[in-house]
């Protein structure tokens, strides 16, 4: 197996101090996260508003860490691409929201950055197929996205192994990333169902040490 990708998601940071608390996660070795989760919510798509383009433009400036945004934003055939030219090293959009992702995936790859394709607990990951083989990573979404600290939807693993059995017989080839409620509960689950990737929010944010946290996620997950 590989080793496994945590990426901190910021929802639950400290938003007047964002620089700071994505230092607190960009440490060496263990402690250090691999990516920085960014949800970019636009109050239609889903029922909250975050934070947008000239935040994640300033955010890039404060850090070398990769990040992940994930768009749960209506009309991101519009929106996404500022995402990718401002240099996110990861842009994701909502199968559900997205008009033409074929499309939407070449133009983020060819503006440099991975595309990846999200999907809510709901949607089923068969209407999609065709779609993945354009794209670098698949979120599958393990609450109904909007906010953090919600709990684990385990019923979606059944989509997280359907994916990783077709990368691992070759017909895909993206990481499969898994988005709300893993802590120490739950990412074990997740992880024996074929996850590359695992966002945490409040397990990492609401930690004492954010650090010490992303290390203890990612030992968890290797096991
Ligand atoms: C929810 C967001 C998640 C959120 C996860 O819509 O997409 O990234 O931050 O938070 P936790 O890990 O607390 O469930
Ligand atoms: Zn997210």
């Amino acid at each position: 197996a590989h080793r496994p990708l945590i990426a901190p998601s910021i929802l639950s940071a400290d938003f007047a101090r964002l620089g700071a608390e994505i230092e607190a996660v960009a440490g060496h070795g263990e402690t250090r996260a691999d990516w920085v989760h960014v949800d970019v919510m636009d109050a239609h798509f889903v029922p909250n508003l975050t934070l947008g383009l000239p935040v994640v433009q300033s955010l890039l400036k404060h850090t070398d860490l990769p990040l992940d945004c994930h768009l749960m934003i209506e009309d991101p055939d519009r929106w996404a691409i500022g995402y990718a030219e401002a240099g996110a090293h990861n842009v994701t959009v909502h199968a559900e929201a997205a008009g033409d992702p074929v499309k939407l995936a070449k133009d983020l790859r060819a503006a440099g950055a991975k595309a990846g394709l999200s999907i809510k607990p709901g949607t089923p990951l068969e209407d999609h197929l065709d779609t993945l083989k354009h794209y670098d990573t698949l979120l599958v979404m393990s609450v109904e996205p909007g906010f953090g600290g919600q709990s684990f939807i385990a019923d979606v693993l059944e989509k997280v192994r359907t994916a990783r059995r077709l990368v691992d017989t070759g017909h895909l080839k993206l990481l499969v990333e898994i988005d709300g409620g893993i802590n120490a509960d739950t990412i074990e689950q997740a992880a024996e169902a074929g996850v590359d990737c695992f966002v945490a929010g409040s397990a990492v944010y609401g930690a004492g040490d954010p650090g010490k946290a992303v290390a203890a996620l990612r030992e968890q997950a290797a096991r």
